[in-house]
């Protein structure tokens, strides 16, 4: 399955919606897209999907998949585990859409705050966090593997 190409027009129909197992499969794929020896593996998304309590949400413009996000409570902290949009459909505001999704159910469920991790290299995911109001809280070393690259744990303060 395709995105989006080129940019978003007013006539386009952008809806967030749960993903289904048949899902699965692109994103998988689009995960090795977009985070390469980072990404989540097949097993792991299924496994997470059918066992775990994250809601997995997708995006979509005219019915095409364009991105997700994975969200849920890690022990009493509501957490966003997983946001991506493929790279043909970025910066026309679907990160934005998907990020307040995460906000509105962290709000719903009444958690205190929402929580993230992002690599210190990741500048643009960096960029969209700060516009929401996440702050710095602290270094977790060499948390993405293999890569060995740093997370910066962002929280967020609902109340
Ligand atoms: C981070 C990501 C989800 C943003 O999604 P997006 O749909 O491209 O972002 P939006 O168009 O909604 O942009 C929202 C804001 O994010 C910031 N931003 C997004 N892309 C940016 C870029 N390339 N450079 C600088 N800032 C950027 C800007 O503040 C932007 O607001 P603006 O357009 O008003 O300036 C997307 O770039 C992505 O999927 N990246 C790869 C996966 C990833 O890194 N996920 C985050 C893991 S923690």
């Amino acid at each position: 399955m395709i995105g989006v190409t080129g940019a978003l027009g007013d006539s386009d129909q952008v809806a967030v919606r749960d993903l289904t197992y048949e899902d699965l499969e692109w994103v998988a794929q689009r995960e090795r897209d977009i985070f390469g020896l980072s990404a989540w593996s097949i097993g792991l998304i299924r496994e997470d999907f059918t066992h775990g309590f994250s809601r997995w949400r997708g995006i979509e413009v005219d019915g095409l998949l364009s991105g997700y996000a994975v969200y849920g409570f890690e022990g009493d902290a509501f957490h966003l585990m997983n946001l991506a949009i493929v790279p043909e459909a970025q910066r026309q505001g679907l990160g934005k859409v998907l990020m307040e999704d995460f906000l509105a159910e962290a709000t719903r469920v009444q958690a205190p705050d929402a929580w993230l991790e992002v690599a210190v290299t990741n500048r643009s995911a960096l960029a969209l966090y700060r516009t929401y109001g996440f702050e710095d809280v602290r270094i977790r070393a060499r948390y993405y593997q293999p890569e060995g690259v740093d997370a910066l744990v962002m929280r967020k303060r609902l109340r």
